[in-house]
């Protein structure tokens, strides 16, 4: 089995639902957490499942060796986006392509692009009067939400549903199908 480092911005619950996943079948692929942001609640999830993290800036990103170097000392070989909003520079790619997956939360290529994350998807699904979203996990490139398609999940959307209620049905679809995608990639 891979090693994996997740990459994330925000609040984490996905790398939270994969961790436990893996753990749930004893197993524990999850090496590394890696944040461009030192308030993520990513940091705090990390700590209390006892998985290491590592903060970094944009320059240790997109000008220093500084993540790949960490990423191999851990001896790392596979990556996950899950709620990570900075694009993977070239140097990441030239190292890791075919290795690194993401998760969005539509069906791309409707709703993705720069700017399209968190509640500002589902803004703009319900705007549109969409009558269903859903999840895409797709391979990263050098654009964002971009890369080949995985697999995409759909859920209906009932006309009188508030963004928070679609990002929780989701939310729901992403925390069940992202892990058992994972392990299909990393096995
Ligand atoms: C998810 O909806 C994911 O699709 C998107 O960012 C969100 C992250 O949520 N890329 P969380 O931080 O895992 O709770």
């Amino acid at each position: 089995m891979k090693n994996v480092a997740i990459f994330a911005s925000g609040s984490g619950s996905n790398a939270q639902a994969i961790i436990e996943y893996f753990r749930k079948k004893g197993k524990d692929p999850v090496k590394l957490i890696l944040s461009n942001n030192p308030n993520a609640y990513v940091l705090e999830r990390a700590k209390q499942l006892g998985v290491e993290s590592f903060v970094f800036s944009r320059e240790d990103l997109y000008n220093k060796p500084t993540v790949l170097e960490v990423l191999k000392a851990k001896k790392i070989d596979f990556i996950v986006l899950a709620g990570f909003l900075w694009l993977i520079p070239a140097s990441l790619l030239e190292e890791y392509r075919g290795k690194i997956v993401n998760i969005h939360p539509a069906l791309l290529p409707k709703y993705g692009g720069k700017g399209m994350y968190g509640m500002r998807v589902h803004e703009a699904v319900i705007a549109n009067k969409e009558k269903e979203t859903g999840i895409t996990i797709h391979w990263v490139d050098e654009k964002y939400d971009h890369g080949d398609i995985i697999l995409q999940v759909s859920c209906s959307i009932n006309p009188t549903d508030s963004p928070e209620q679609v990002a929780a049905k989701v939310h729901e679809l992403e925390h069940y199908y992202y892990p058992i995608e994972i392990e299909k990639l990393i096995i």
